[in-house]
């Protein structure tokens, strides 16, 4: 099993956590598809925002972001982009009043560790009635070409409850429980890159982050290393394969 979440991993990774996710360039195409589903005349409530540099994308749009995250590291970042309007707080007991916020967003929260349950019930308390939680998961769609095979099973290996998967099929469910109603995705937008086979393995076995997402404990290292020997025995290991993705907004609303 994977690590119970800690701040520190996002401490340590803060210094090269937007290039090494990138950059300005994701950022501003998750503006753009949270943009048109935005009231730029209110304010938005950023739920982990990490660096600040998704805010700072928004807010180059003419939204008046601010943005709450529970990484000190993380958030000095953010504070040098958002000025006093970010804080050091959790998802899972936000220092927000109660039905004061009419849009909060989130982009690569939820499969990050944060107790869901929670982040929901505290997106429901903070939000206006018809008010709206937009999230941008982080792994909405898996690719399923030979690397994504490989990966998807050390995945849910790793993670058999499914508690770092962040589409859909997996927050509907929560976020009703905690009285949000799942409207669909919009600004759907394809995404392509490029990584070989060898590449994959070796940014699974350095740093003990799976996929940059969550801390690997010692006692799934020998799974780690059996994905990473098949990987490197794909065929042409070396070649890169073009992989394409989908970058999704769930839209979630706050009834009644
Ligand atoms: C993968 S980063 C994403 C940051 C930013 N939203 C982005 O798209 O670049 C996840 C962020 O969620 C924050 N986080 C995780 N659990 C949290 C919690 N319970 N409360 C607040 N922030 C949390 C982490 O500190 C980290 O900054």
């Amino acid at each position: 099993m994977a690590s119970p979440f800690s701040t520190a991993q996002f401490d340590e990774i803060a210094p090269v956590y937007d290039e090494s996710r990138g950059g300005t360039a994701r950022a501003a195409g998750f503006a753009e598809q949270l943009a048109p589903l935005l009231d730029p005349a209110r304010p938005v409530l950023d739920i982990g925002v990490g660096t600040g540099i998704v805010a700072a994308e928004l807010t180059a749009r003419g939204h008046r972001v601010v943005g709450i995250d529970l990484s000190p590291g993380m958030l000095a970042r953010a504070r040098a982009r958002l000025g006093n309007r970010v804080a050091v707080g959790d998802a899972g007991r936000l220092p927000v009043r109660t039905a004061s916020v009419t849009q909060a967003v989130s982009t690569w929260l939820l499969h990050a560790g944060p107790d869901r349950r929670a982040v929901f019930g505290e997106a429901a308390r903070v939000l206006r009635p018809g008010g709206r939680y937009l999230v941008i998961p982080a792994r909405g769609g898996r690719p399923t070409d030979d690397i994504g095979r490989i990966v998807n099973e050390l995945e849910d290996q790793l993670d058999p409850e499914g508690t770092r998967q962040d589409g859909p099929e997996t927050l509907a469910p929560v976020a009703a429980e905690r009285g949000l109603v799942y409207e669909g995705t919009a600004s759907e937008r394809p995404t392509t890159f490029e990584v070989s086979p060898r590449d994959m393995a070796r940014s699974l076995s350095s740093g003990g982050l799976f996929t940059g997402a969550w801390p690997v404990g010692a006692e799934d290292a020998p799974l780690l290393e059996r994905a990473c020997e098949r990987l490197r025995a794909l065929p042409d290991p070396e070649v890169p394969r073009v992989r394409t993705m989908a970058d999704f907004v769930m839209i979630f609303t706050r009834t009644g």
